[in-house]
């Protein structure tokens, strides 16, 4: 498991081949097995292909623009209990980082990206999204191109404080 997340990195180049039915299943899995406030699970997963993908690359020019599938996580508002610290936020990031793993622990390249507020209301309609759901990562999927990014060191020992700043 720490190879896993020690290896894991942003895809943003993908070949054209397209994941199938059953990676893409344990992926989903993987993003609903993941911790959530009060086990709210306030999280909604739109998978996105073909036109309709096309379009939401068209509405989002942060994403990387040659994976065949995305899945779009989304704030179920209707499911979130804690609406003081916007609970569905924090499921939703933690389903995100699942699945980044979950992909690459398959063998799949992936990324997360972030739903810009400016871009909302043309996925809404693109989406045809209800009131309650806010779309918040959008993770293309696929099989990554040219994989020999360097894992630099992450560890930061200054960054580590034990038991007061
Ligand atoms: C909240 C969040 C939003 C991100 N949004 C984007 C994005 O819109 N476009 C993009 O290309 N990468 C995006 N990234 C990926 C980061 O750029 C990437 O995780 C970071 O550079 C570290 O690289 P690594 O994932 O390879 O470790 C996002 C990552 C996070 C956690």
């Amino acid at each position: 498991m720490l190879t896993i997340i020690k290896t894991r990195r942003s895809v943003r180049q993908f070949e054209n081949k397209e994941i199938g039915d059953n990676d893409l299943q344990e992926i989903l899995e993987a993003g609903m097995y993941a911790p959530s406030a009060g086990n709210e699970q306030a999280w909604q997963f739109i998978i996105l292909q073909g036109d309709t993908l096309a379009q939401y690359l068209k509405l989002n020019k942060n994403v990387p623009q040659s994976a065949p599938l995305g899945i779009l996580v989304c704030r179920d508002l209707n499911l979130e209990k804690y609406k003081d610290m916007h609970s569905s936020i924090l499921d939703c990031a933690a389903a995100t980082q699942n699945i980044l793993l979950a992909a690459h622990t398959k063998g799949w390249g992936a990324i997360w990206t972030a739903v810009f507020d400016n871009a909302k209301p043309g996925i809404i309609n693109l989406l045809k999204l209800p009131g309650h759901i806010d779309p918040f990562s959008f993770v293309p999927i696929g099989y990554a191109k040219n994989v020999t990014k360097e894992i630099p060191t992450r560890y930061d020992e200054s960054k580590v404080h034990h038991n007061t700043w």
